[in-house]
């Protein structure tokens, strides 16, 4: 069994799909470990894409993270990193295959919907950035 680190982004909450994300993760067999909807702070947003401080688009991309609420997930499955991957598409928008939350929702390649952790060393950390062990759902 594998967890994954889930964000629907501040975009996801303001066009109301909080709902049909989850459906889809469930319909797919996916369970939720744990789950808490909260906004960022600037430093926050920063410390989760500290990976990404030499990009160009760190600035902005951290300041849309914190620019409304986002719900924070953890996803729980047998290969559960590549199949939320999946299920998001690629991260830009425009090269999402259909049917994915990305191709169905996102607007812009920031303005993507959705994260999803991208390896087990990132999900290990994404997950610890956000939940301690007694929120999460031990089966
Ligand atoms: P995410 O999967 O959360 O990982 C990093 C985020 O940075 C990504 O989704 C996008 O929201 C954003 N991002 C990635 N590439 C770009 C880019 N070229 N321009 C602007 N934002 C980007």
């Amino acid at each position: 069994m594998e967890r994954t680190l889930s964000i629907i982004k501040p975009d996801g909450v303001a066009k109301n799909v909080i709902g049909e994300v989850i459906r889809r993760f469930e319909t797919s067999g996916i369970k939720i470990a744990a789950m808490k909807m909260i906004q960022l702070t600037k430093p926050q947003a920063q410390g989760f894409y500290a990976v990404h401080k030499q990009r160009p688009f760190f600035d902005s991309l951290t300041d849309f993270m914190t620019s409304g609420p986002i719900v924070v997930m953890i996803l729980e499955g047998e290969d559960v990193i590549a199949q939320n991957r999946k299920l998001m598409g690629a991260t830009n928008f425009k090269d999402a295959e259909e049917g994915t939350i990305r191709k169905d929702y996102a607007t812009d390649i920031e303005k993507n919907v959705v994260h999803g952790s991208d390896a087990p060393e990132t999900a290990a950390f994404e997950i610890g950035y956000f939940f301690n062990d007694l929120e999460i759902q031990q089966r």
